[in-house]
């Protein structure tokens, strides 16, 4: 088993690091937040460039502080020729949208799994450590007037194909560490919202179709509860268990910002100067999870982490901001991604 002296106090000092995933919502943001944030680390952003992927996201970012590789991390050959000259492996790449996964699980299991697998591979390879990056989603759902949250402890019970895949490749991450001794931490975070999010998922959805002069959907009976983090918060701690997590360690990522659908989507409405029923009520995702929350007592108090983004409200209008800002950046996609949710019946 791998021991590490990393910690708060003397923190692993990574110098070239790649970034899977790294056109992403997600890890674009943590890509911008290290090359703000970390002057003496390069990364190495290895993206497909699927239909999530955008390399504008990684826009103004100086040649010599980041480079770009255009690959697929199922491919062994790709990550042979980039992971040796690396010390780490953050590992955002992943097919992200349960609705997607529900029309078409394929690219889930590929993406989620095998290429885990293969990252995997890439790390013993070269002993390479490696973080992953999960979801809460991986322990299924809590009833709405249930008193707990999700722990490290908590039984996983995914529900979708998406949270069943990246559920599996928690798996591995967990197996390779404990079989092979890969130096691995893993971190399951909650919703993220802010800049660059794809407008499939809802909160630019609703955002980008008013905008549009569209009405929001809302699924099922708007009860479900998200718990909600600014996507600059989770690039923190993903730093943080980088840097600091103890190896084979999993550390749970939240900001205590527990929101129903309907209390997201009347922020979004009274913000942008619209009635609070100004939204049609369209068909539910099945198997729809009921609630999430993260109990984050063990990053908080193991790490140190702290959120800054705590006032969802002005995190929110900063991301409503950002889209009427940047409409080039998802008006050509609009109409396609809403006549596949039509389809739907959503
Ligand atoms: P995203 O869909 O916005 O971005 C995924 C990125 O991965 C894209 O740039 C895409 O091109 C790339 N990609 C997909 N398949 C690839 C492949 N085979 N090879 C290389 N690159 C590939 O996703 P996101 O919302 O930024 O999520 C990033 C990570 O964070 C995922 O692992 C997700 O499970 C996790 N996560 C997301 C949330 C959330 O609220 N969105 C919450 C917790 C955890
Ligand atoms: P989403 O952003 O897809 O994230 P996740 O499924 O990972 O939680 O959805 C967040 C919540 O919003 C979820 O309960 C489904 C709901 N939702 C809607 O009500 N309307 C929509 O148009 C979308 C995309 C999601």
């Amino acid at each position: 088993m791998v021991e590490t002296a990393r910690t708060p106090e003397a923190p692993a000092a990574y110098r070239h690091i790649i970034v899977t995933g790294g056109a992403g919502f997600i890890g674009s943001n943590f890509v911008h937040w290290v090359v703000d944030n970390q002057p003496d680390v390069h990364v190495t952003v290895l993206d497909a460039l699927t239909y999530a992927g955008n390399r504008e996201n990684l826009a103004g970012i100086a040649p010599e502080r980041m480079t770009f590789v255009h690959g697929d991390i199922c491919d062994p050959e790709v990550l042979a020729s980039i992971v040796p000259d690396a010390d780490a492996i953050v590992h955002f790449a992943a097919e992200s949208h349960n609705d997607n996964s529900i029309a078409d699980p394929a690219p889930f299991v590929r993406t989620n799994v095998e290429g885990t697998y293969r990252l995997l591979e890439a790390a013993r390879a070269h002993g390479t450590r490696f973080h992953h990056v999960s979801t809460d989603e991986v322990y299924g759902d809590l009833a709405l007037d249930d008193p707990a949250r999700f722990t490290e402890d908590s039984p996983y019970k995914p529900s979708s194909p998406y949270s069943s895949t990246k559920a599996a490749s928690d798996m591995l991450v967990r197996a390779w560490h404990r079989t092979y001794g890969v130096d691995v931490t893993i971190s399951n975070c909650s919703n993220n919202y802010g800049p660059r999010q794809h407008i499939e998922k809802f909160i630019p959805r609703q955002i980008t179709n008013i905008i549009s002069g569209a009405r929001p959907k809302l699924y099922g009976d708007g009860l479900n509860v998200r718990d909600w983090i600014h996507t600059e918060d989770h690039s923190s701690a993903v730093w943080a268990i980088l840097t600091c997590g103890r190896a084979g360690e999993t550390y749970l990522i939240g900001a205590d910002g527990e929101r129903s659908n309907i209390d997201v989507l009347r922020a979004i409405l009274a913000a942008m100067g619209r009635g609070s029923d100004d939204f049609d009520w369209v068909r539910d995702r099945p198997g729809h999870d009921r609630r999430y929350a993260i109990d984050p007592t063990k990053l908080r108090r193991e790490l140190g982490w702290q959120p800054r983004h705590t006032d969802f409200a002005e995190g929110l209008a900063d991301t409503i901001r950002w889209y009427q800002d940047n409409p080039g950046w998802w008006q050509a996609s609009k109409q396609a991604v809403e006549a596949k949710y039509a389809e739907q019946g959503q």
